[in-house]
């Protein structure tokens, strides 16, 4: 039988509902980024459609951020094994807070661009969120610029995370990416 290490004995796992949210959000933030990049493929007869639908889905993940945040206040992440290296717990820290921040920016950023071309944002036909400041020509291109370049930032980090991850389960052998599935057996 395969020996544990140090990590897979002393590792706690997720809260269910972290767990829930963070794979909601993984799909949610994968399928926008494709879905994004896509965008202008789309055939003219269905832009406004997906146009509105990729603008639904972004204000829906900023909400859904906002409850992880608030759900991470209730219940905190359990604590890194000891035997990672201080190193490794700064760098994943600071890449979990990155991607924090860039799920948080990116939404925004696109609520912004719309605001200043002058465009509404509808959440799924429900309601209609206020501009997000002024309208402003001025800024279209540099908000689309931000939009884009945070679209790629999150690109880069989020190989790198579920690079990480994968590197932990089948390298290193640990209980990194099994304390965040479903089904956790030490
Ligand atoms: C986490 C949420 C979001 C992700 C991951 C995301 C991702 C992207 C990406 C990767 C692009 C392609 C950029 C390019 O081709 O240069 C894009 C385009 C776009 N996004 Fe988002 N987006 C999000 C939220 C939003 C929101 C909330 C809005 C507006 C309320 C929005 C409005 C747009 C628009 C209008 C475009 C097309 C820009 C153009 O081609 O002129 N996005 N998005
Ligand atoms: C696609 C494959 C993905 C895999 C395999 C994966 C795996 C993991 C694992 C194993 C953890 C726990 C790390 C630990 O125990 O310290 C984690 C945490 C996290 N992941 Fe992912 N992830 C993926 C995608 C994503 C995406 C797309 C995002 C957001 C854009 C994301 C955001 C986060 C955040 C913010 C945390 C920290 C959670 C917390 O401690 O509050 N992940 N991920």
């Amino acid at each position: 039988m395969k020996q544990p290490t140090t990590s897979t004995l002393t590792l706690e796992q997720y809260h269910a509902f972290s767990k829930l949210l963070h794979w909601l959000m993984a799909i949610l933030m994968i399928a926008m980024l494709a879905f994004g990049l896509l965008l202008g493929e789309v055939p003219q007869a269905w832009r406004g459609f997906a146009y509105g639908l990729h603008k639904s889905t972004g204000i829906l993940i900023l909400m859904l951020v906002a409850v992880r945040i608030l759900w991470r206040l209730v219940k905190p992440a359990p604590a890194m094994p000891a035997d990672f290296s201080t190193l490794v717990k700064y760098g994943a820290h600071g890449a979990h807070l990155t991607l924090y921040a860039l799920m948080i920016l990116m939404p925004l950023s696109g609520w912004w661009m719309s605001t200043v071309a002058g465009r509404s944002v509808e959440f799924y036909g429900l309601f209609t969120l206020p501009p997000l400041g002024d309208v402003d020509p001025e800024y279209k291109d540099y908000s689309k610029a931000v939009h884009t370049w945070i679209g790629y930032a999150l690109i880069a980090l989020i190989s790198l995370h579920a690079g990480a991850a994968l590197w932990h389960h089948f390298i290193r052998k640990d209980a990194t990416l099994r304390r965040m599935l479903p089904h956790f057996n030490k």
